[in-house]
């Protein structure tokens, strides 16, 4: 057997794909060849999910079918419903596995694993996730469920489900570029796990759970609720001084900031950028600026000491924050757009599939062992 690859995969490359294109030392991040830049300044999450799905922007009456779409797949099963609410509490990212996996029992395609059926459980999957994920954040904060509402984009749907009102402009774009931000990326942990488990044939939802249950860990997706734990720690009050006192003290004892570093950028992660300006502006906006002081402060330290730079994960904890969401569905609510490229990925997989099986460098005890009777070792 050749060489084992170097730990965790670093950059091996598993497949081939026409999806997203990252350039990690140029901090270069594209959608089917669209600059995720030009996406964030001018385009939709409904116009990114296409994108991803076609390879190609949607014309008008594309996009106004996917809209319609999304809309009429909104709702969620009452027996799903039921579930969630008899749920004991706990972890979002918990429920939503659990919950998305019980989706596929109430699916009308769920035994057609045609390519146009899990195209249609592609569409669905997206616009149950923010209804599940907004269901969610009402239960948790007592209040009772929301009906979806059709006319609204997802990213205005999930914020007046969410908050029970209907969320003004700047809110609803800011969430909007959020979900374009964090729609694909590669062939990062989640998007890997669910190629896995669609290449064995399996099936759609099964997919994105497993999608789901890699997501949830710290040094994936649930690094953005540590960031925001990590400055609830300090305290909105703290000064810059006691900022960086506390992250001197963390990198001294080896600790990982979490929000910093990533495996394939080694410059600014360009996600990261325009979440920065977002939460300086909402929070501006809010009257809670500093938040994003404090975190511009950890970012100078970090970035001198260690040369690692915030990722996707840093600055959208204090965005989503000073937009009044609580921490326990900042992850979720990367879910609720990294469906779109989880499900891309699955179909790409699909239809040129073959199942992913690597090899293992093996390092245990010589071969062959003698067998001894169980009175005899
Ligand atoms: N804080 C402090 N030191 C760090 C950090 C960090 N956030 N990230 C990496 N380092 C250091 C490591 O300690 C290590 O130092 P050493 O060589 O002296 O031991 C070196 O940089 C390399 O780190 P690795 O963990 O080996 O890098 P890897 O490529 O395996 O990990 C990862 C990338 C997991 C993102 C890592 O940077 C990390 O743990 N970051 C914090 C968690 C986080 O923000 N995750 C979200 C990533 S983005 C996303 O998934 C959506």
């Amino acid at each position: 057997m050749s060489a084992a690859a170097k730990g965790g995969l670093e950059d091996v490359v598993a497949t081939s794909s026409s999806i997203c294109f990252i350039d990690g030392e140029r901090g270069v991040l594209s959608y089917c060849g669209y600059d995720v830049h030009d996406l964030a300044q001018s385009a939709t999450f409904e116009e990114v999910c296409y994108l991803l799905w076609h390879r190609r922007l949607p014309n008008r009456a594309e996009l106004g079918d996917l809209q319609s779409q999304f809309a009429a797949a909104r709702a969620l099963p009452d027996g799903v419903v039921r579930l969630m609410r008899s749920l004991p509490p706990g972890d979002g990212m918990d429920l939503l596995r659990t919950l998305a996996s019980a989706l596929s029992h109430y699916d009308p395609d769920a035994s057609d694993n045609s390519a146009a059926a899990n195209y249609r459980k592609a569409v669905r999957l997206t616009a149950q996730m923010g209804t599940l994920v907004a269901s969610y954040g009402r239960m948790l904060q007592g209040g009772g469920l929301i009906a979806p509402d059709t006319s609204l984009s997802q990213a205005a749907n999930f914020l007046y489900m969410l908050k029970g009102n209907r969320p003004d402009p700047t809110s609803v774009r800011a969430f909007d570029i959020g979900l374009i931000l964090h729609a694909d990326h590669e062939l990062n942990a989640s998007t890997f796990a669910a190629r896995v488990c669609a290449a064995t044939l399996s099936d759609v939802h099964s997919a994105v759970v497993a999608g789901i249950g890699t997501l949830k860990g710290p040094l994936h997706g649930g690094a953005n609720a540590e960031v925001m734990k990590m400055l609830l720690d300090l305290g909105e009050d703290a000064t810059d001084d006691r900022a960086e006192a506390f992250v001197r003290g963390k990198l001294a004892r080896k600790e990982k900031i979490s929000g910093f570093g990533h495996r394939v950028y080694k410059t600014e992660d360009p996600r990261a950028t325009h979440l920065r300006r977002m939460s300086k502006e909402l929070g501006e906006r809010a009257g809670h600026p500093r938040w994003f002081q404090i975190s511009q402060r950890i970012e100078q330290v970090v970035t001198s000491e260690k040369k690692l730079f915030p990722n996707v994960d840093f600055y959208s904890a204090s965005t989503y924050y000073t937009m009044g969401i609580p921490i326990d569905l900042y992850t979720p609510i990367f879910a609720v757009s990294r469906v779109s490229g989880w499900t891309a990925h699955i179909l790409e997989q699909l239809a040129n599939n073959r199942l992913i099986r690597p090899r293992a460098d093996y390092v245990g005890p010589t071969y062959p062992q003698r067998f001894l009777p169980r009175d005899q070792r």
